[in-house]
């Protein structure tokens, strides 16, 4: 697999999934960038996406991982700056899927809900697909509301 940047956090309810992301993308020799949050804790889920996304829109990472309770909140927050596309995912097809037809540059995982495993997989799937091009590329472009573009 192609080795990446990649900028991760979580809030107290991704935390303990967190731990063990890092771990498991260090080892399959990623360059790991852990923004935190530092320990169980409880945090505010959109200063951790927010600062996952500057990382990847500055470019000091290729893709964010957010880890939250269900995905839900940090892909919302992620999703609202216009140079990130953030699919959360439970499991590995749509997080391929999500690389190949949406070019998504961040995933939200449910750190309540999978296990580490699964949330291997998923990342694995992630990471090692490329966009697809061709006729997503022109969707990409249409992904602004109208009153925006
Ligand atoms: C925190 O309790 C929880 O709301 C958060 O982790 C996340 O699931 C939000 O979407």
């Amino acid at each position: 697999m192609v080795h990446h940047l990649i900028a991760i956090a979580a809030d107290h309810g991704g935390f303990r999934l967190k731990t063990a992301l890092v771990a498991f993308l260090h080892d399959a020799g990623h360059d790991v960038r852990d923004l935190g949050c530092p320990n169980a804790d409880r945090v505010d889920y959109p200063d951790y996406a927010h600062d996952v996304c500057a990382e990847v829109i500055a470019g000091r990472a290729r893709f964010g991982v957010l880890i939250c309770g269900t995905g839900v909140g940090m892909a919302i927050a992620a999703n609202r700056h216009p140079e990130i596309r953030c699919a959360q995912a439970s499991e590995a097809t749509t997080a391929r899927l999500t690389r190949a037809h949406n070019d998504a540059n961040v995933i939200a995982l449910a750190g309540r809900l999978i296990g580490e495993e699964l949330a291997f997989d998923i990342l694995t799937a992630f990471l090692s697909t490329k966009f697809d091009g061709g006729r997503h590329t022109a969707r990409l472009a249409k992904l602004m509301p109208r009153e925006f573009a």
